[in-house]
């Protein structure tokens, strides 16, 4: 067990057992219902690619924690966000996933008219009545971000922080991809039988590795030990100068990238030396999405919680279209290999789930190796006003960070 000199020495680990969060927080509507308005009505929520939004009018709408939204492409060339509710009686304004207003949004019922940046232009048939004023009732806005071609919403509008505040400082670590250029090539959709938390507590930790993964521990050696770092290992400084995957994480030598043989097809332009020889990194963005950037290709994970007991769970791979043009690109040997890696990490939160309920069972614990579980856990509480749990100073654990800020890129673990 670990003790102060090892937390000191660098070890990641947990110092002792810790208590999970309650297992009602997992299926009760009313729990759900305060982390939809206190977390995910808060935060920055990644939604699509820019380029989905390609002209003036295009749209999508979304549902964030059972808030309905529409994005649109304004006539000043930016992405506007509002709720999908029309400021007469409330009516939703749109019913369609997607498409194209003809410069106006025109509500359904009484055809209340808004401009595509939100006001009101117009009130159908109604006549001038005295105590309203037009210039009151444009659309609710949500605040909208852009970052390397990805569009983010806070429902929170002119109370978010501001986007790069909370997320530039793990954005830096996928900094050199040249996200802005890449395109969609493959998506992956399914709906998850399991409270969204699930899905990021089996991502923060590799326990589940060697035996819900086999073929990923395959191209992940250290991932196979059941770790997802050098300094996991309380032994790690007895081997601090082993070079070799096993030891430093990273992938299996040979190997470039996440794929079915390990092979890249093409390379990225911009990486450096280092960056291309990691052959992963990450970007987490708390509670929505992870960023995934490969030497070849970049894929977006992203989550959205349906219900207590239901998730969606979303990804796209991105790449250069010179990539997806070639003649002899193979995607599907790109793309099978992390949607088998999501369908395994899907299948364990579910079973995960499943066991939640029993009447006994009030909390898990948290052993050793789940201190990215801990940290995770202590940001919800953190988020919700509860308070956070102590830990040792010096370790990893203890440090604070500020909500929808995660982990460190590079060293580790892939979820689903
Ligand atoms: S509710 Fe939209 S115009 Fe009446
Ligand atoms: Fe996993």
């Amino acid at each position: 067990m670990a003790d102060d000199r090892i937390l000191e020495e660098g070890f990641n680990g947990l110092a002792s057992a810790q208590p999970a969060l309650p297992a009602a927080w997992y299926f009760e509507p009313a729990q759900f219902d305060r982390e939809m308005r206190d977390i995910w009505g808060k935060s920055w929520v990644y939604l699509c690619r820019a380029d989905s939004l390609p002209h003036t009018g295009d749209f999508r709408s979304f549902s964030i924690g059972g808030q309905e939204i529409l994005v649109v492409r304004g006539e000043d060339g930016a992405v506007h966000g509002f709720f999908n509710t029309c400021r007469h009686r409330g009516s939703a304004l749109c019913t369609s996933e997607t498409g194209r207003f003809e410069r106006r949004i025109v509500c359904p019922y009484h055809q209340w008219t808004y401009g595509l940046d939100g006001r009101l232009l117009a009130t159908g048939r109604m006549r001038p009545v005295a105590g309203f004023d037009r210039a009151e009732y444009g659309l609710h806005a949500i605040a909208i971000a852009e970052w390397g071609g990805c569009v983010f919403a806070n429902l929170a509008g002119d109370g978010a922080s501001p986007f790069k505040e909370v997320f530039g400082g793990e954005l830096s670590f996928i900094a050199s991809w040249p996200m802005e250029t890449l395109v969609t090539g493959h998506r992956y959709r399914k709906e998850l039988a399991c409270n969204w938390k699930i899905f990021w507590e089996n991502f923060n930790e590799c326990l589940h590795c060697p035996n819900i993964h086999p073929e990923l521990c395959e191209l992940v050696p250290i991932y196979g030990r059941g770790i997802m770092a050098r300094r996991d290992d309380p032994e790690w400084q007895a081997h601090a100068d082993d070079g070799a995957p096993l030891r430093s994480g990273g992938l299996r030598t040979g190997a470039d990238t996440w794929s079915m043989d390990g092979a890249a097809q093409d390379e990225l332009p911009g990486l450096s030396h280092e960056e291309r020889a990691s052959g992963q990194r990450y970007a987490t963005l708390l509670p929505s999405v992870f960023i995934a950037a490969h030497v070849d290709y970049v894929r977006i994970v992203r989550l959205m919680p349906l219900s207590p007991e239901r998730t969606e769970l979303t990804a796209e791979w991105l790449f250069r279209p010179e990539t997806l043009a070639r003649p002899d690109f193979d995607l599907a040997r790109i793309t099978d290999f992390a949607t088998l890696v999501m369908e395994q990490d899907g299948m364990a939160c579910e079973l995960n789930q499943r066991g939640l309920r029993a009447a006994p069972f009030e909390r898990g614990v948290l052993m050793q190796e789940e201190y990215e579980v801990f940290l995770f856990q202590d940001w919800i509480r953190e988020a919700l006003g509860e308070p956070r749990l102590s830990q040792p100073a010096g370790s990893r654990a203890s440090r604070r960070r500020p909500l929808g800020t995660e982990k460190q890129s590079g060293d580790h673990h892939e979820p689903g």
